[in-house]
């Protein structure tokens, strides 16, 4: 059966609308510049408080790994699960921009744990409690993990990406994969292809296939469920723009941050674990060491909640993004 969404029309306006080299309205409607400097706010916080310190629509892109009760480590164990996910559920929705997403992380091989959440009952709560769309179901692919003798070893995790509002930010450009020069000149003679879509490259499509890190990684700063940076990088690129803000109130390892810092975005992450402090403090050396802060863009790293400033606050700064 043909995939449904080839018939869906607003997808096929939207596809006839870049042929014809035209944006979405969600992208004509920003301003969007490079940031000159970007802050980078970070603090041991519960979550619940560091999403009470932030205004309405302030945020641009939430990075959301959550605990999901699986006993991982010991923060894993909470006794009613989706009556406390739905409180940060709820505060991130206020604190999204319009144009904004958040991307939760996930798996949905955890049902029938004692106790436990998922990615699943998280989107099955959604569907009844919140306006949010889900723009995207991501299966993260990775080819290393564990063996497994009584069931198919696990290669997959999911990325739930929900947008705010129809008029959500996405930039396709910045995420596509080259093609190989033999399939380049091939689909260059294709006349029903866009040679200016060939040119920059495929979709890469809601399936990803990038590897876990391994633990003896170099990314690793010591924390134990440490996302790798090309998959948030990916996120960070596609959902939210130069001199926005991403947030991160599971933020673990601080590979939000890193990554922010590296992407010329604001970024606000926290964590309730103490340890947090020194994640960030390797993740920055690593980055300097790698020289992977562009020696032109300027950025600052500080403690402490009280000091996020009116950078993070882009809903002030793109008041036509919020028209409907
Ligand atoms: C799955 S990990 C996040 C890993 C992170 N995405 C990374 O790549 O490094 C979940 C994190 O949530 C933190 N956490 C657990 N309960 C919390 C709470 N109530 N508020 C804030 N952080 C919490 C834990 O300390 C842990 O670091």
């Amino acid at each position: 059966m043909a995939n449904r969404s080839h018939r869906n029309a607003g997808h096929r306006a939207m596809n006839a609308l870049r042929k014809a080299g035209g944006k979405h309205s969600s992208e004509s409607s920003l301003s969007i510049s490079p940031a000159q400097s970007t802050r980078h706010v970070f603090d041991v916080a519960d979550c619940l408080d560091t999403l009470a310190m932030l205004p309405d629509g302030s945020v641009q892109l939430i990075i959301c790994d959550p605990p999901y009760n699986i006993m991982l480590a010991d923060w894993d164990d909470r006794v009613d699960y989706l009556s406390w996910a739905s409180q940060w559920l709820a505060e991130a929705e206020r604190v999204l921009a319009p144009t904004g997403s958040i991307a939760i992380f996930g798996g949905l091989q955890y049902q029938g744990e004692a106790g436990s959440g998922d990615l699943l009952s998280i989107i099955s709560h959604m569907r009844g409690n919140s306006k949010m769309l889900l723009a995207n179901l991501i299966i993260w692919n990775y080819p290393n993990g564990m063996s497994a003798q009584r069931f198919f070893a696990s290669r997959h995790e999911e990325i739930a990406w929900f947008a705010r509002t129809k008029k959500y930010f996405f930039d396709l450009d910045a995420v596509r994969e080259p093609y190989d020069e033999e399939t380049k000149a091939a689909y260059m003679k294709d006349k029903r292809l866009n040679p200016e879509s060939v040119e920059k490259g495929r979709n890469p499509t809601n399936v990803w296939r990038m590897s876990r890190l391994n633990g003896n990684s170099r990314e690793r700063v010591g924390h134990p469920t440490q996302k790798p940076a090309a998959v948030i990088e990916r996120l960070v690129r596609a959902l939210s723009y130069p001199g926005s803000t991403v947030l991160d109130f599971f933020a673990g390892s601080g590979v939000t941050a890193r990554v922010a810092i590296q992407e010329g975005r604001n970024s606000i992450c926290t964590d309730a674990d103490p340890v947090f402090r020194d994640y960030i403090a390797k993740q920055v050396e690593f980055l300097e060491a790698d020289g992977l802060v562009n020696s032109a863009r300027q950025y600052e790293l500080v403690e402490g909640l009280k000091n996020l400033d009116a950078r993070h606050n882009r809903a002030n700064a793109v008041p036509s993004a919020a028209a409907e």
